[in-house]
């Protein structure tokens, strides 16, 4: 069974094609991030402009990578929440009228849960991408994204449970906040990581916000992140905030980003260990873009007991092989086709 994938929640415009759930025959992502950085962040105009240009040369490239016309193709999945509006009508517009023209099913994917499902590629035609070992139930789940970190508890598919989610920022709204005080460009959260290599993570002594629970916070983080770049570079509150970059020297910046991230870090680690320790289940997944963080890979492997798992560096930040490997899972599970006349966008869709 071989799903045709389609995302454009956010700035990439992204199609795949994967069969069984597991097997990545194409992944092709086109983003507009390039257009965004003099912004400093995503345009939610220009990204639903640019979505609109490359939507169908992606599909047709997904299709001609996978070799497949949309005779070999037993339906289509795609992204309708949550995400930004403008991004997210193109791709289920777009999905709606290929599934009518060729009158194939539509399944309509939930982006945060669709994340989780990188993690079940294991084989792929692509040379580049490494496959990842298949994750058991019952499953713990951590999603860290530029929109959501949260955790979920899957005791198979479809049938899974919300453990706690973030009460203000993401972590990668915040890696991308922080970016920006220390006057690295968007996407943040790669640019942290590289200047962190540089720096001392036990530098600056940073808050982990105490929640209830598995909730996380990271607004407080980013303030004190803030304040302590003000008090660094001898400036009062009030000093514009996108001068106070100039205002410091190389070796701070390092040590600002690698605090940070370890403090970062650190909230992941605490509420993945309680939820293991509670929950005890077979197989802990980390998913999302933040998941392409290789410190946060790498520590959060070594204080479980059981092997992290964790998708291709390149099928954690936002591509349509997880839309389609869901989309595969549920036609497998009997769940609930979309109706191609009337499937709506649904920006704050929660799991
Ligand atoms: O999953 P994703 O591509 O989009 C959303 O669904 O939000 O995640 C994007 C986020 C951005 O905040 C970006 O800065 C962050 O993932 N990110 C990283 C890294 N690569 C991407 N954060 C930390 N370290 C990285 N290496
Ligand atoms: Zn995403």
């Amino acid at each position: 069974m071989r799903i045709l994938g389609i995302e454009s929640s956010c700035d990439e415009t992204a199609a795949a094609v994967v069969e069984n759930g597991n097997y990545l025959l194409s992944n092709v992502i086109a983003s507009s991030s390039d257009l965004h950085v003099a912004y400093g962040g995503v345009v939610p105009e220009i990204a639903a402009r640019s979505h609109i240009e490359v939507i169908m040369p992606v599909i047709n490239q997904a299709l001609a990578d996978a070799k497949c016309t949309f005779k070999d193709i037993d339906g289509i999945a795609v992204t309708n929440g949550a995400g930004l509006g403008g991004s997210l009508l193109i791709g289920v517009m777009t999905a709606r009228t290929l599934a009518i023209i060729n009158n194939k099913p539509l399944y309509d994917i939930n982006h945060v849960l669709a994340h989780v499902y990188a993690s079940f590629i294991k084989q792929s035609d692509i040379k580049d991408i490494n496959s990842s070992k298949t994750p058991t139930f019952p499953m713990l789940a951590v999603v860290v994204s530029g929109g959501h970190t949260q955790l979920m508890l899957f005791k198979d598919h479809f049938d899974y449970q919300l453990l706690g989610q973030t009460q203000d920022d993401a972590i990668g709204e915040a890696f991308d906040k922080v970016a920006k005080i220390i006057g690295l460009p968007y996407p943040g959260g790669p640019n942290i990581a590289k200047l962190a290599e540089k720096g001392d993570p036990d530098s600056y002594a940073l808050p982990i916000a105490k929640m209830d629970g598995y909730d996380f916070s990271f607004s407080g983080l980013k303030t004190a992140v803030l304040r302590l770049a003000q008090r660094e570079a001898g400036v009062s509150l009030d000093f514009p905030s996108t001068k106070l970059s100039g205002k410091l020297s190389e070796a701070q910046k390092a040590n600002i980003a690698a605090s940070f991230q370890h403090v970062a870090i650190q909230t992941i680690i605490n509420k993945t260990k309680k939820a293991f320790e509670e929950f005890k289940p077979s197989s802990v997944v980390l998913a999302g873009g933040v998941a392409a963080n290789s410190k946060l890979r790498q520590q959060l492997n070594s204080s479980l007991p059981v092997e992290l798992i964790s998708p291709d560096i390149k099928l954690c930040t936002d591509n349509a092989a997880m839309i389609a490997s869901l989309g595969c899972y549920k036609v497998e599970h009997n769940q609930p086709k979309a109706d191609p006349y009337s499937l709506e966008i649904a920006p704050s869709l929660s799991v």
